[in-house]
């Protein structure tokens, strides 16, 4: 009988952006989160010859593992959550991962580089797993990385759609009347999710009924802008993301760098901007007209910004 020829396969994850919501959303309260579909975390499985095992290798931060030499890793903690999942033992194969996205930048890097790798094994192993699936899988090891994710990150990256998150609940899908376009923008300071994460808590613990109130008040914003997004009013949403930033000064996850890519937004025509994700850190989303895209990503620039780049989340 002949050998079966097998050929690589590939599989990628987009990038997410949070909306409205980060922090409070761990605290039960609801966010709206979209996909960042042109910056995704792509992994590649290679078949090796029998008995060589499964090696996972991370060009962009250097790292090389053999799976059965790295238990405690978040990789290869991915690579065996999917193989379990799918019945499979090791096998002979390296798996290459890439990523488009800045690590520890609030644009769900480690959700989209275990999403990717999950769809990859599925892939290999003729199966195409259902949203669900990849984000419980992708949630597992969110645990590792932020300690207590809401599960938000690997819920709109398996879905790849806008979605209003609430812990715990099935996703609902965002409608969205009309499209919108964000700037991104990188701050070039990285901040684990896991760190902004504790300090919230930190401050929780501190003054619970200060940041109940702080958080019932972005929930609000979260609903309004809800409402904007059904309707249509991108102009209305505007202030509605200056709004959250605020409150997200108050809760100590800003930083004077983070402001000041925030102001220089505005004072270059966007309709409104925030940080997104956990904040210290990583990145800030500026709403824009179609037609200020460039003079906003520039300002952006300017201001200190490492790189901007346009998304539009698409209307359903
Ligand atoms: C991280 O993208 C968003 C946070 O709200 C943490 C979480 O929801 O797990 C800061």
């Amino acid at each position: 009988m002949m050998a079966e020829i097998r050929l690589p396969v590939e599989a990628s994850a987009c990038g997410k952006v949070i909306l409205l919501g980060e922090h409070a959303v761990v605290y039960g309260r609801p966010a709206l989160a979209a996909p960042v579909c042109g910056r995704r975390a792509r992994a590649r499985a290679e078949p090796l010859p029998p008995g060589a095992g499964c090696w996972i290798e991370a060009p962009d931060t250097g790292e090389r593992l053999r799976l059965s030499e790295a238990p405690d890793h978040p990789l290869a903690r991915t690579v065996r959550l999917a193989l379990e999942h799918l019945g499979l033992p090791e096998p002979d194969l390296r798996l290459v991962l890439r990523s488009e996205l800045p690590i520890a930048g609030g644009l769900g890097s480690s959700a989209a580089a275990s999403a990717a790798l999950v769809r990859a094994l599925f892939r290999w192993a003729d199966r195409t797993p259902e949203p669900e699936i990849v984000s419980a899988l992708v949630y597992e090891i969110e645990k590792l990385h932020h300690g207590t994710p809401s599960g938000i990150d690997n819920t709109v990256i398996a879905y790849e759609r806008p979605i209003r998150f609430v812990r715990s609940r099935p996703p609902v899908l965002l409608r969205i009347a009309r499209p919108f376009t964000l700037v991104i923008a990188d701050s070039g300071v990285p901040s684990p999710t896991r760190e902004t994460v504790a300090a919230v808590r930190a401050g929780w613990e501190r003054e619970p009924a200060r940041y109940e109130a702080l958080f019932d008040a972005i929930a609000g914003l979260v609903q309004e802008a809800e409402a904007c997004l059904q309707a249509g009013a991108i102009e209305t949403l505007g202030p509605l993301l200056d709004a959250n930033h605020r409150i997200l000064q108050e809760l100590g996850v800003s930083s004077p760098l983070l402001d000041h890519l925030v102001e220089a937004a505005r004072m270059a025509g966007a309709l409104g901007a925030k940080l997104t994700g956990g904040g210290r850190g990583g990145n800030v989303i500026a709403l824009v007209r179609p037609e200020d895209v460039e003079v906003v990503a520039r300002a952006l620039r300017a201001a200190g910004a490492r790189g901007a780049f346009a998304t539009e989340v698409r209307a359903d």
